[in-house]
């Protein structure tokens, strides 16, 4: 972000108090609980801990050899167990669990039993195919109920999930299937989507052709007629005929505390994406806790979360923490302007949601559809709003709390990663007063600083980089089969402290304002993608000698992908060249990487160590005038592309 703008962010003068009944009733109005959560953190979480459902309690709260956290030693519970059994013992068995809407129209609500007997019996047909505790099994669907019923079948028995997002392509699948030896692989007849059928069984069947640790794959029928899936006798089976057979229960497998309880894939600095490993006591407990106190939950509450579970919020806003609090939600398969642009306010009317949580890059797309959207609709219904996934520009924030929320609404600032499990920098809607574009303070218990170059705390009102000084139970293990890369990447840079790779400044109230990465991290309308990667992908293309990427802003993406590459000899720098290798991108990796704008140049401004120059490339997107440019070779070749890209 430039400077000028943390300066007018600083400035942001409104405030929002928290409104008086959730100042009364609010899960969360006790703020002596910062102070108490300092003075004892252990015992704060042991404390939080005896709400879930244990087999067997924990003989010790934390061992802590930094890097290396083990949370609840010697507990014994299952996170299935937590999310539906429980539930299902109480008045809560025929409340609705989901209510799920798929794109063309169609709905189904799942009770609570509903979701627990599906889970039990797709459970035991993994046990039927062969899946045994630890075993990894690989889930590439779209938003339909199989897919959340899955992962909790995975937990039950003790078998590790990795999701893959359904937008992802088939080189990207097979990568992922790869990198953790999937034995079984989830997927669907296609998706729908805008009207058109994600092929998900095709990628499906490219991705496994190199993914030979695949045993069985299980498809979901979704589209039935409209699919050009076919299925490979010996592997392949329908997802109904399996569940057809299959016992009704199926005994929660009881896990260690540390045991692994799923692998998520995100971008890093590299062009090889890394596996986040959540155990399953301190994951469970993280994102029980946070949807119960930031997302206020209640029995009476309808909350969506609008995010896919293909991503980590789908992991903690819709699978398990809102599961583990017993409350009931929206799902929808598809697309938000589908067939119109009022598609998520008529669903708001339509099923009286109470909480609603999205992204800031759906909110700066609403603002730009207008008003007129929302206003069409009662949503009256609505308490309580959250955001997430990127910074939120107070224009965007003061949006959303006038079109969205009718000025009744807290808008919850949720700062958090993949690795770190659940909101870690957040407010509490029954105690934080709001700052439009502020993630506020610090979640109890949990020790946030902002540091300079040399690790030293910054004082209030500066800015550098955001660290967490402290274990917190739902926080990243390691990095899947590379503890090395664990320790490098989040561990090093600051020893001691965990590097977020956000850069964040403080004002004199002790607020944090998030102010993007600091790695060679973009994040595109909420999706992390690395510079690296598709850059890779780019080369990867017979045209292409060399590429250079950066992230560079965007009005409602929050940043878009900018592509600098330089051609092989004799190669014509034409425009289909440009449109074939945007779709290459998008092929290798999948559409959320496509580049929005691709430069030719004759060469890459590089270091005289051969380092690509990303700062100078940035600064020509940007509209800059370039920086320092004495370390390169040959600064006119900079120069030259300045102009040339002032031209296009
Ligand atoms: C960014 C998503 C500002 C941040 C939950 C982080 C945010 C990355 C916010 C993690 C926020 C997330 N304000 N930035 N409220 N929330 N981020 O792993 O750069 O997909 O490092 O997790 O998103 O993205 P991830």
């Amino acid at each position: 972000m430039a400077d000028d703008a943390i300066e007018v962010l600083l400035e942001e003068g409104r405030t929002f108090p928290p409104p008086d009944e959730f100042k009364q009733s609010g899960n969360l109005n006790d703020p002596g609980v910062w102070e108490k959560a300092d003075k004892d953190p252990e015992g704060f979480w042991a404390e939080q801990a005896q709400q879930l459902d244990w087999f067997k309690p924990w003989d010790k709260v934390l061992e802590w050899d930094c890097p290396w956290a083990k949370w609840f030693i010697g507990g014994k519970l299952n996170v299935s167990y937590n999310c539906l059994d429980r539930h299902v013992k109480t008045a809560r068995k025929n409340k609705a669990a989901i209510i799920w809407e798929g794109e063309p129209g169609d709905e189904r609500v799942l009770t609570y039993r509903d979701v627990w007997r599906e889970v039990n019996k797709f459970a035991n047909v993994l046990k039927g195919l062969g899946v045994q505790k630890g075993d990894r099994v690989a889930l590439y669907l779209g938003m339909v109920p199989e897919l959340l019923i899955a992962m909790h079948a995975c937990n039950r028995i003790g078998a590790v999930h990795s999701v893959v997002f359904g937008g992802f392509s088939a080189e990207s699948l097979s990568d992922r299937i790869n990198d953790a030896s999937a034995k079984v692989l989830v997927t669907g007849d296609g998706g729908y989507r805008r009207g058109t059928i994600i092929p998900l069984k095709k990628n499906a069947d490219e991705a496994v052709e190199s993914s030979p640790s695949i045993e069985h794959v299980v498809v979901v029928r979704r589209v039935g007629s409209e699919s050009d899936a076919t299925m490979k006798e010996g592997r392949d089976h329908w997802w109904h005929e399996l569940m057809a057979d299959a016992p009704l229960w199926c005994e929660p497998e009881q896990m260690d505390s540390e045991d692994m309880l799923f692998s998520l894939y995100t971008s890093g600095t590299t062009g090889k994406p890394k596996g986040i490993v959540h155990t399953t006591a301190g994951y469970l407990l993280g994102v029980y806790l946070a949807n119960k106190w930031v997302f206020d939950m209640k029995e009476d509450d309808v909350f969506w979360c609008a995010a896919d579970i293909g991503w980590v919020t789908g992991h903690t806003h819709i699978v398990y923490g809102p599961m583990a609090n017993g409350v009931t939600q929206v799902m929808y398969e598809g697309s938000p302007d589908w067939p119109d642009k009022d598609r998520l306010w008529r669903m708001v009317e339509k099923y009286g949601v109470t909480i609603f949580h999205t992204a800031p890059t759906a909110i700066r797309t609403f603002m730009r559809w207008g008003t007129e959207f929302p206003a069409a609709h009662d949503l009256s219904s609505l308490r309580l709003l959250g955001s997430v996934g990127e910074p939120i520009n107070p224009e965007a924030w003061m949006w959303y709390h006038e079109h969205i929320g009718h000025q009744n609404c807290p808008i919850m600032d949720t700062w958090w990663q993949t690795e770190t499990g659940h909101p870690l920098i957040t407010p509490f809607p029954g105690i934080t007063t709001l700052k439009p574009a502020s993630a506020t303070k610090p979640f109890p218990g949990v020790e946030a600083d902002i540091v300079d170059e040399q690790g030293n705390s910054v004082p209030l009102g500066g800015g550098g980089y955001l660290v967490l000084k402290r274990p917190w139970p739902a926080m990243l293990r390691t990095v899947f089969n590379d503890p090395d890369r664990y320790v490098e990447t989040y561990w090093s840079r600051f020893p001691g402290m965990y590097f977020a790779g956000d850069g964040a400044k403080r004002d004199k109230d002790g607020y944090f304002w998030l102010l993007g990465r600091v790695d060679d991290v973009m994040n595109v309308s909420g999706h992390r993608i690395s510079t690296m990667e598709v850059e890779s992908a780019l080369v990867d293309h017979q045209a292409v000698a060399e590429a250079a990427v950066i992230g560079k802003q965007h009005e409602v993406k929050g940043q878009g992908i900018c592509a600098f590459v330089s051609l092989i000899t004799g190669v014509d720098n034409t425009p289909e060249l440009v449109d074939e290798l945007r779709a290459h991108v998008a092929k290798k990796i999948g559409a959320i990487a496509r580049p929005d704008e691709l430069y030719y140049a004759a060469e890459l401004p590089k270091t005289r160590s051969g380092k690509i120059m990303r700062r100078l490339l940035r600064d020509i997107a940007d509209g800059k005038a370039l920086g320092d440019t004495t370390t390169l070779a040959d600064p006119t070749v900079v120069a030259k592309l300045k102009e040339q890209y002032e031209d296009e």
